[in-house]
């Protein structure tokens, strides 16, 4: 039997709904497979500062130390709450920041996925969705402007000013483009470089690394794409991406974007990637204005757990399983109500009952060899 350990971070808002939905995931997942999953919950987040004086107390440290994968609910209070806790304190600076940076996760994987028979989910006409919208994001993750010094002030005029330092070096440049190039060949083999090299001298450095990396993957095609216009390109025609590589910023805003093309931020999970432990976490927030009405949509946090199994545990078959069961669950006419759009003919169910459909679909199919 395989023990795996798990770190289990609910989170805040949403998060606790959302964690107990991919937790029965795991549970059918143990039922079916030889493996055992030693759960560890721990705080983090808003709640864990007020619980114990810190986002990312030492505890969890240590249980995030000893797990084989994390598991990470989103965090973080609503912008008028925010303010009940110190800057540097807040849990996205005080917590997932110092998360992504223990663990040197520096690729950030989201993928961004609407099969044709869901196309009514989109905000995008049909012919626009075609045969299914199918590309992922490959973002830097720990390096630009969210990891650069920060130097707060007032100047000799006494005006209050600050200045935030885009720094990346070109290690980690390569590393991040190697993991897209990788994902690259698993797939389409097409890499969208999506920079500002206009603008960003960061970029002109990225482009050059992207030029010294390109000839290792011959088989990959790179379509070059400055970042404002992929922006537009998403909307008006997301079928041409495959894979979509990007510094931190970029992908941080690009990636919510993928979720309106697709519908809803409720569909994007995504894995946090380096050369050790690896975590999973939606791509989205805590969803302040749906938190405790069990109306939130699991898929994201499910479909963490997928990317989980696939990662860091070598399991891709049950990982496709879950994936298979996530959209089951949707073609016979069933989701959450972030998802109803006009004129579409959905049942609309709530975040513990879509969990439980997810668990049936799974247990109808067979087991992974
Ligand atoms: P958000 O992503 O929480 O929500 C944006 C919109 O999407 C809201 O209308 C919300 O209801 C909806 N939404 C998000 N996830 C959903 C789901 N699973 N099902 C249905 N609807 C969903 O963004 P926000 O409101 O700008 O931020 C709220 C808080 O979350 C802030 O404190 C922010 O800093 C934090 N945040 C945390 C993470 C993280 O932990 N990785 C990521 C993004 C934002
Ligand atoms: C995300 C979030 C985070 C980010 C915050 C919470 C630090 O928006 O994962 O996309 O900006 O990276
Ligand atoms: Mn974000």
């Amino acid at each position: 039997m395989n023990r795996l350990r798990i770190a289990v971070l609910p989170g805040d808002g949403i998060g606790p709904e959302i964690m107990r939905e991919a937790l029965k995931i795991l549970q059918a997942v143990e039922r079916r497979n030889a493996v055992r999953f030693e759960l560890t919950e721990s705080p983090f987040g808003a709640g864990a500062y007020f619980d114990h004086g810190h986002p990312f107390p030492e505890l969890t440290r240590a249980v995030c130390d000893r797990a084989d994968a994390i598991l990470k609910g989103p965090v973080g209070l609503a912008h008028d709450q925010a303010r009940k806790i110190p800057v540097d304190m807040q849990p996205e600076r005080g917590a997932v920041l110092p998360l992504r940076a223990r663990y040197n996760t520096y690729a950030n994987i989201r993928p961004v996925v609407l099969p044709q028979a869901l196309a009514h989910f989109s905000p995008l006409k049909a012919e626009v969705i075609g045969e299914g919208i199918d590309f992922v994001l490959v973002r830097e993750l720990v390096g630009g402007l969210y990891f650069g010094e920060k130097i707060v002030g007032v100047d000799t005029q006494g005006r209050r000013y600050v200045e935030e330092t885009l720094r990346y070096d070109e290690e980690q440049i390569r590393r991040v483009l190697v993991k897209a190039f990788e994902l690259a060949r698993q797939r389409k083999r097409i890499v969208h470089n999506i920079h500002k090299s206009n603008i960003l001298k960061s970029s002109v450095l990225w482009n050059d690394i992207v030029d010294e990396v390109a000839p290792a993957y011959p088989d990959v095609r790179v379509v070059q794409m400055l970042v404002d216009a992929a922006a537009t390109h998403m909307c008006l025609n997301p079928r041409q991406f495959d894979v979509m590589v990007m510094e931190n910023m970029f992908g941080d805003i690009l990636s919510d974007q993928g979720g309106g093309v697709i519908g809803s931020l409720g569909l994007m999970p995504s894995a946090c990637l380096g050369d050790g432990k690896a975590y999973y976490e939606p791509s989205h927030g805590s969803a302040p204005d749906i938190a405790g009405r069990n109306i939130a949509n699991p898929y994201s946090m499910i479909g963490s757990v997928a990317m989980m199994l696939e990662y860091s545990f070598g399991m891709a078959a049950e990982a496709h399983n879950i994936w298979l069961a996530l959209q089951a669950v949707f073609v016979d006419g069933f989701s959450t109500p972030d998802l109803a759009r006009p004129g579409a003919t959905v049942t609309i169910i709530g975040t513990d009952v879509f969990g439980d459909k997810v668990v049936e679909k799974l247990d109808l199919q067979g087991r992974s060899p």
